[in-house]
């Protein structure tokens, strides 16, 4: 019964869960793929709403953390929790369960050649609303809402593939807008993008962050960093600025 009951917290967010319970929520969380540690006993929570950048160096294990939050990866050891339900190897094999996961975290790769595979930007923004089953009504609405929230309808009968950088990082930012997730993960978004694009999307996270979203950004970029972190996630051996509120994280 405890499975229904968790799977029931994940459905409704202000049911079951305790108020002051963390939205993200690790204890002890270990992963290694193959032969290589990527994460070390985490124990980190992040409240709803907050923005947390996580910085570090090459292979601190950033985007590890980031999949683990999307329950793309599960622990060896340890566990972790998304409002209160325990994201398990074997409920994600649970359709209701993992659809209700992705639609209330979502993932923007690093690489958005990795994230789009639709034949049309129309189509690719509609998957996700059409795969947690709405109506045709409801996914049409949304497609509409999400582009002219990114201002991109003008890419709707596009090929995503046949895009320019900036406008593939809009459609895939887009792609997770469109289900209307609480928290969104951002891995290195600036990375690769031209100089106006950078301005437009650092723009764009402040107005996601004013939203109430909870963000989880992955950067290299101090200036992003300073502008919207609400506190620092520094991880293995890397050392941010000290006077800035952070926890320090496998070491
Ligand atoms: N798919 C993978 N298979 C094997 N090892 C991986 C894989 N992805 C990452 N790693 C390893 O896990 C560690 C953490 O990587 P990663 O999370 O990508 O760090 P970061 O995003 O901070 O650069 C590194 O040692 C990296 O080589
Ligand atoms: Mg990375």
């Amino acid at each position: 019964m405890a499975h229904v009951h968790e799977t029931e917290a994940l459905h409704h967010p202000h049911g079951s869960t305790p108020a002051e319970g963390a939205l993200i929520a690790f204890d002890d969380f270990c992963f290694a793929y193959d032969e290589t540690v990527a994460l070390r006993h985490i124990t980190l929570d992040i409240d709803a709403g907050d923005t947390v950048v996580l910085m570090g160096d090459n292979g601190s294990g950033k985007s590890t953390l980031l999949k683990a939050i999307c329950g793309l990866v599960h622990p060896q050891q340890g566990s972790y929790r998304f409002d209160g339900a325990q994201v398990t190897e074997q409920r994600m094999h649970d359709a209701s369960f993992s659809k209700r996961l992705h639609a209330r975290v979502g993932f923007i790769f690093q690489d958005s050649d990795a994230q789009l595979f639709c034949p049309s930007v129309e189509d690719e923004i509609a998957f996700g609303p059409r795969q947690i089953g709405l109506s045709e009504d409801e996914v049409s609405r949304r497609v509409d809402d999400t582009l002219a929230l990114l201002g991109i309808g003008h890419l709707r009968g596009r090929a995503p593939w046949a895009l320019s950088g900036g406008e593939k990082k809009r459609v895939a930012i887009a792609c997770v807008l469109s289900m209307n997730p609480d928290a969104l993960c951002f891995d290195e978004p600036l990375a690769g993008l031209d100089a106006k694009t950078q301005a437009w999307l650092l723009g764009f996270l402040k107005q996601l962050k004013a939203a109430g979203k909870t963000l989880i950004i992955a950067t290299h970029d101090q200036s992003l960093a300073d502008e919207v972190a609400d506190y620092f996630v520094y991880m293995g051996e890397y050392h941010g600025y000290g006077d800035r509120p952070h926890t320090h994280i496998n070491l």
